[in-house]
Order: C-alpha cells, then structure tokens, then sequence
C-alpha cells in the first residue's frame, strides 16, 4: 500500500552514457518510488551512442522498468572530436557483464527534440541527471532557450577541482569528452549541483563492499558486479584495495539523500582548449556562484543506499 503522506514522484529524465557506472545509477533510479522518470535519453560518451542506446534499454528491461521510453541523442560532441572511454568500459561499454537485448526499442525522436518538446509542455518542472558529456542538454538549450522554464534543476555528474583529472592529468572525461557542452550547461541560469571526481572518487567499490553486492544475488546484483569489477580489474594497479570509483550513482543518491554530501556554492567553468580542454575551474563560495559544487560523501551511508535499492530489483 503506498505511503498516503508521501511526497508526489520528483519528475526526472536521466540523461546518460551507460556505462557501466550509468548502469549502476540506471538500476538504483529505477529501483526508487521517489522518481517519476519520464525518459532516459542518451549521448556518445563512455561509447558510441548506439551503444549506450541498446545498453540503456537492456538495463531498464533487466531492473523491470521496460515502462521508461529512451531516447537517443547526440552521436558526437558540438565541435572537437569523438572521444570514447571503452578502454574503461569494454566495447559493450558494460564491462564483463551481458544484457539480455531488451524488448522495447528505443524511440523514433531525437533525444533533443524531444527534450525541447517534452520541457516546453511541461506542467510540472523536471529534475535533469546528467551522467555523461553535456551535449544533448547544451543542444537544446542553444535550440531553446526558452526550456529553462520547464527545469526544475541540474544535477551533473562532472569535473574535478582538487583531484585533477582521469582522462587527462587536468580534465573529467564528461567535461573532456564536450567542453564547449560543458561550458554552456554550467553557464546556463538554472539551479545545478555539479558532482565531480573530488566527491565520486570518495565512493569506492572496495573487496568488502564488492562481497556485499554479489550477495544480493539477483540477476541486477550479479550485473552490477560484473560491471564494476571489470573496472576494478582494470584500475587494481591505478586504484589498489580501495576499488573503482562509483561516478554517476552519486547523482542518484545526492537526489535521494543530499544530506549524505557536503557542498558549498560556487563559480564553475569548463575550460575548452589547448591542454587544459575539459578542465573544470571551482571557486568556492565565490560572490558570482552559478552553481553548487560537492565536496565530500558519507560513502558507507551512500553505499548502504545503493545496495538497499539494487536490492529491490
Ligand atoms: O568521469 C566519470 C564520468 O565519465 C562518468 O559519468 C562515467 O560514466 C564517464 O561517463
Ligand atoms: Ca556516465
């Protein structure tokens, strides 16, 4: 019986690279009564776009929600060159793990048309979760300007101040892969909490907390272990012990749980060319703040989270 004093579903479109770490986010939103999700689009990033696509349908099918439409955006960024994180990902861009092809197929629109559209029309304002390059959101919003009157807020898995980078020494792939997209969407004038590396990096998938996911023992469980601990394969010489970081889950739990997060306001930019391309610049507390900037995580209560909702599914 549902909870009569519960507040109304937050209206959500997550727009994403899955990803193995867009998968583990994908599965604990659709594990969540908290969330109305209205569509999952998708956009080139960790893999080709088509890619992410087929793998957002499989991961929404496998967590039982073939109810949520996908929308395919964005093939390459605005301007520079397509760079892909499949070294990372696998060319399945979900690791070790393999999804059944889902029976639904992804919708017929573009991504962004039907962002435009859907923002446009909206009755009630809608909460973006960006969990890969800015493309799709900074298209639409160079399209339509006017969309920003349907957002509620943004809340962007992205950048890295103090921690640098990881896909080059100064730059956050989903800021590397579009820069000129990043630098619209943080300068666009909407609320938005930007979560980068400095807080996702806090958030690790550890031996400890590994054995408590395969435990779950569902199939969603044993996917998500798949898929995090090809990265941790990966990473073992660069991450050690401590495990892969889990990236985009920490924009799932800061919409759930921002009480798990410190943060303070702050002016974000996103750097387009030369060396630094993709580098994100926080200046804390900053008069001219256009955004919130996350700082820390309580990762055991976030880990706790994750599982409780991987294991609804
Ligand atoms: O830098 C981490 C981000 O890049 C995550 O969104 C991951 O999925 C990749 O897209
Ligand atoms: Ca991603």
């Amino acid at each position: 019986m549902p909870d009569p004093t519960a507040p109304m579903p937050r209206p959500l479109i997550i727009d994403c690279d899955p990803g193995v770490d867009d998968c583990m986010a994908l599965f604990m939103a659709a594990a969540s009564h908290e969330f109305d999700i209205k569509a999952v689009c998708t956009v080139a990033g960790n893999v080709r776009a088509e890619i992410c696509t087929a793998n957002a349908l499989g991961a929404l099918a496998l967590a039982g929600r073939g109810d949520v439409p996908v929308y395919q955006g964005c093939v390459r960024p605005l301007t520079v060159e397509p760079v892909f994180a499949d070294h990372i990902h696998g060319e399945s861009g979900l690791g070790r793990a393999v999804l059944a092809t889902a029976e639904r197929r992804a919708e017929t629109q573009h991504a962004v048309d039907w962002l435009i559209e859907t923002l446009r029309e909206a009755d009630e304002r809608v909460t973006l979760a960006i969990l890969g390059p800015m493309t799709n959101l900074a298209t639409a919003l160079t399209r339509a300007p006017d969309i920003v009157s349907g957002i509620h807020e943004l809340v962007i898995m992205g950048g890295a101040d103090i921690e640098g980078g990881n896909i080059t020494p100064h730059a956050e792939f989903n800021c590397y892969a579009d820069p000129q997209a990043a630098q619209i969407v943080l300068d666009c004038p909407l609320p938005k909490t930007v979560i980068g590396l400095d807080t996702t990096l806090q958030l690790r998938c550890t031996p400890a907390r590994m054995d408590r996911l395969k435990a779950i023992a569902s199939p969603v469980a044993l996917a998500g272990w798949d898929m995090m601990e090809h990265v941790n394969a990966i990473y073992g010489e660069v991450y050690g012990a401590e495990g892969a970081a889990l990236h985009d889950p920490c924009v799932i739990l800061f919409l759930l749980r921002p009480d798990l997060f410190t943060a303070a306001p702050a002016r974000l930019t996103a750097l387009t060319e030369g060396d630094m391309r993709g580098h994100s610049s926080v200046t804390l507390n900053s008069p001219d703040a256009n955004g919130v900037w996350t700082t820390g995580i309580d990762a055991d209560a976030a880990f706790d989270l994750v599982l409780e909702r991987i294991a609804r599914l």
